[in-house]
């Protein structure tokens, strides 16, 4: 029986029995495993595609629960845990290209899958190709080359939010063999991936599945065997591991997920439309609001946002009067990462950076995550950093 978010939230990723009655799986930290005897120790090799007890590197029974439970969320068959959101991108794009082969990203990527593509990759004789996310069929087809392997997609985009057309995309890499990546963060539960045609999800665990800002974590799912044999292989090969008690606080955080985001989101969405109707805002960067590039695949693709947008404001505030402002905000931490049950702001124009054209904005932006404080003590904080604005 395939079960709704709310049940699989719940139930994924526990089995009590096997815990000893205990609600929740347990928290197993470990290196050596030891074996009964050699017979059953020459066996283990047979096994490393499986969730099973082999040496630490490979995973616990905490790794697998939480492997299981995102697997689930994802509607993946098989999911990686990984160190970090970040390693989460770059262990499968490792394990995946060599040598030789040729890699699209959207322009608007996270800025560190950027460093890593231009540095790391580069140097090992990988040639990466920033394409516009907003991109038609026609073009993401000449953008293909013979050597390209992997599509790299991220949706909606890091600080500017573009929504992209992934079954499009999805298309043309297919009919040329290349495999879809995409990172998932922001949709997490919201957007399936492997029924819109992605190959490779992406989650940074770190962000609403840890939820509390206690975390770094990531994840990769895929959903047939061979892919996994890349993924899973690659991940080994590189030593990958992420902490097990990362993973057992971010199976704690995913059963409260969807209230979470149900409350974030619908919060971030009436923030939204607040600074849509704000005489200093040009445009709001929300997937839900027309005003955003691709609202259209959005509406079409996604079940719901998380409570992350980035606002722009009108031309004639400087950077200075967007800095006043986030100073005079009392309620909103000034930092990087989302996700977290308090909300944040940073700056954005200046820290994005861009090649293939796409990084015009009319005005200076700023990026809002909400959290789960009152609406009221929300905008009567953002009433008075606008008056800063103003004054700046
Ligand atoms: C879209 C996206 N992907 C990946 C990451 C990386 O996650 P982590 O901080 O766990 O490395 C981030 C972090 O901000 C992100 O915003």
């Amino acid at each position: 029986m395939t079960k709704k978010i709310e049940t699989a939230l719940v139930q994924g990723g526990r089995n009590p029995t096997k815990a000893y009655g205990f609600v929740n799986p347990k928290l197993v930290r470990g290196s050596t495993v030891l074996y009964p005897d050699m017979a059953t120790k020459l066996d283990t090799g047979r096994h490393v595609l499986e969730p099973v007890d082999i040496y630490g590197l490979c995973g616990n029974e905490t790794h697998f629960a939480l492997e299981a439970m995102i697997a689930q969320v994802e509607g993946g068959t098989r999911c990686q845990v990984v160190g970090s959101g970040l390693a989460a991108i770059t262990v499968p794009l490792l394990a995946y290209l060599k040598a030789g082969d040729h890699l699209l990203v959207p322009d608007s990527v996270y800025g560190p899958t950027r460093t890593f593509c231009d540095g790391l990759l580069r140097r090992y004789g990988v040639e990466t190709n920033y394409y516009d996310p907003m991109l038609s069929e026609d073009a993401a087809r000449a953008a293909l080359r013979p050597n390209t392997s992997v599509l790299f997609t991220e949706s909606p985009g890091s600080h500017t939010f573009e929504v992209q057309d992934i079954p499009m995309l999805a298309r043309v890499a297919h009919t040329a063999g290349v495999k879809l990546f995409m990172d998932n963060t922001w949709g997490i539960q919201n957007f399936q991936p492997f029924t819109h045609g992605v190959d490779v999800s992406i989650q940074a665990l770190t962000k609403y599945a840890g939820g509390h800002s206690d975390i770094i974590l990531g994840a990769v799912t895929v959903n047939c065997d061979e892919d996994w044999r890349w993924l899973r292989f690659g991940a080994l090969e590189l030593g990958s591991y992420a902490s097990p008690d990362d993973c057992w606080l971010a199976l704690r955080g995913l059963r409260t997920l969807n209230l979470r985001l149900k409350a974030q989101g619908g919060a971030a969405l009436h923030l939204a439309h607040w600074f849509a109707a704000r005489p200093e805002v040009a445009r709001v960067l929300h997937p839900a609001l027309p005003s955003c590039p691709g609202h259209e695949f959005f509406v079409r693709d996604f079940t719901g946002a998380c409570g992350l947008f980035g606002v722009v404001f009108k031309p004639e505030y400087s950077p200075e009067a967007v800095v006043a402002m986030i100073d005079a905000l009392q309620l909103f931490g000034i930092g990087a990462s989302w996700g977290g049950y308090e909300s944040l702001v940073l700056p954005t124009t200046g820290t994005i950076r861009r090649s293939a054209g796409t990084g015009e904005f009319e005005g200076k932006m700023a990026r809002f995550q909400i959290g789960l404080e009152n609406m009221d003590d929300l905008i009567a904080d953002l009433e008075q950093g606008l008056a800063a604005l103003r004054a700046a």
